[in-house]
């Protein structure tokens, strides 16, 4: 009964065909290690993002009149709402730790390197993708901090010579942020962003699976395949990784509901408090700061005096990582294997990175701005140093096959 079901659906629709190649037939190297969770993981909080994001849009209203108050109502009254809510605010803040430690993972392994440059460019563009969708979807609680946040982000649009005035006016539909604004937002993270991010993730998996995945060994398993040519440092997709993987979501969502059933504001990192009392164009908040994962840019924008260069360097910061590819000049892939300066250049990294997105947090002091001086010069250095670095320093011999 079964078989004939499905060769009557493989006849019209390639659905075995499509199974095989992804799942059962598709042979991932054996030794994939705790970071390679968080490409499946990032998948089911997109998942959890749209569902919760849909079931909010049927209590929410889009407008400057009724946008905080209808949060307050799928708080209090809508049946779950609360945790509906909590759901999808968390959510966002657990992407971007997935999202930063898969690439993290990515930094490591050298994983954007040859033949996978395709795969890190789509994985970047989602990356920005997921940022404007998180600063759009920061407005429209219409708190104060949704707005002050707004204000001070797309008014950076207005230090662009010439035309800044014109495009902040653009953006903001208004001569201020608005009702107007609140609208095209909700209309862009509700439908439009959610679309890109989608199709991006499919081309990321697409692309992924054209050239195979990399592992922590940084070998290509693709060079030793048996008689059938199965890669022999490879193992099926299907039933090893998807059980593995369940691993890693039950405890992922163990975090995950503890934060949202016990934590959900995060002591104010994931809710800030400031956006508890409804937006009023004429009080700015005493602090303005982004929620915690935009706050290393932000540090980087801010430790420019000049306004326009500062937006030019925390634009430079994010381009810098779609070239990254081309930095690397190193003979291996893997960090297991590059020498001492690429090890120590990452953890300076990291590091500085870390600090960049504390001081984003803070109100800014002298000593606080010359410190996110030194740490955006070693974030940018890490970079442009690179094809220097990587080429100069003494490699380890990389194994035939991987180690297990
Ligand atoms: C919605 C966000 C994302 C989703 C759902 C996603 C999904 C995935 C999945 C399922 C994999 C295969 C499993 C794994 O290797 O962990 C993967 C691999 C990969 N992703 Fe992503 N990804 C996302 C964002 C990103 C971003 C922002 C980057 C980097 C800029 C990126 C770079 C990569 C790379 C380089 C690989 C290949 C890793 C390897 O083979 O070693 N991804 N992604």
């Amino acid at each position: 009964m079964m078989e004939k079901f499905m060769a009557w659906i493989d006849a019209r629709f390639p659905a075995t065909q499509m199974w095989e190649e992804h799942l059962s037939k598709y042979y991932a190297p054996k030794n994939f290690n705790f970071f390679y969770f968080f490409g499946s993981l990032a998948l089911l909080v997109l998942v959890n993002q749209i569902l919760t994001g849909v079931w909010l849009t049927m209590s929410f209203e889009p407008s400057a009149e009724g946008a905080f108050a209808s949060v307050e109502y799928i708080m209090r009254d809508v049946e779950y709402g609360y945790i509906i809510r909590y759901l999808h605010s968390t959510g966002a803040s657990a992407f971007f730790v997935v999202v930063y430690l898969h690439m993290f993972r990515g930094l490591m392994y050298g994983s954007y390197r040859q033949p996978r440059e395709l795969v890190w460019i789509f994985g970047m563009l989602i990356y920005l993708a997921l940022m404007a969708e998180a600063f759009m979807g920061y407005l429209l609680p219409w708190g104060q901090m949704s707005y002050w946040g707004a204000q001070v982000i797309i008014s950076l649009f207005g230090a662009i010579p010439v035309i800044g005035d014109g495009l902040t006016e653009w953006i903001r539909g208004d001569y201020l942020i608005s009702g107007i604004t609140l609208n095209r937002f909700f209309a862009l993270h509700v439908i439009a962003l959610p679309i890109v991010i989608l199709g991006l993730v499919v081309m990321h998996i697409i692309a992924l699976h054209e050239v195979g995945s990399n592992n922590p060994d940084g070998v290509e398993i693709k060079k030793h395949k048996d008689e059938n040519g199965v890669p022999l440092d490879g193992i099926a997709f299907h039933p090893y990784y998807t059980v593995k993987d369940i691993v890693g979501v039950v405890v992922f969502l163990f975090i995950f509901c503890t934060i949202v059933f016990f934590f959900p504001e995060m002591g104010g990192y994931f809710l800030e408090k400031p956006n508890f009392e409804a937006a009023n164009p004429f009080k700015t908040p005493e602090h303005i700061a982004p929620v915690w994962y935009f706050t290393p840019y932000y540090a980087i924008l801010r430790a420019v005096p000049d306004k326009l260069l500062g937006v030019i360097a925390m634009g430079a910061a994010i381009a810098i990582l779609f070239v990254l590819p081309w930095l690397d000049r190193s003979p291996v892939k893997s960090m297991r294997y590059k020498g001492w300066m690429s090890k120590i250049w990452l953890v300076v990294f990291v590091i500085s990175f870390i600090i960049l997105g504390v001081l984003g947090v803070l109100a800014p002091t002298p000593g606080r701005t010359l410190l996110s001086q030194v740490c955006t010069f070693l974030y940018f250095a890490f970079f442009l140093l690179m094809p220097f670095y990587t080429r100069m320093e003494k490699t380890k011999p990389v194994p035939e096959r991987v180690t297990g």
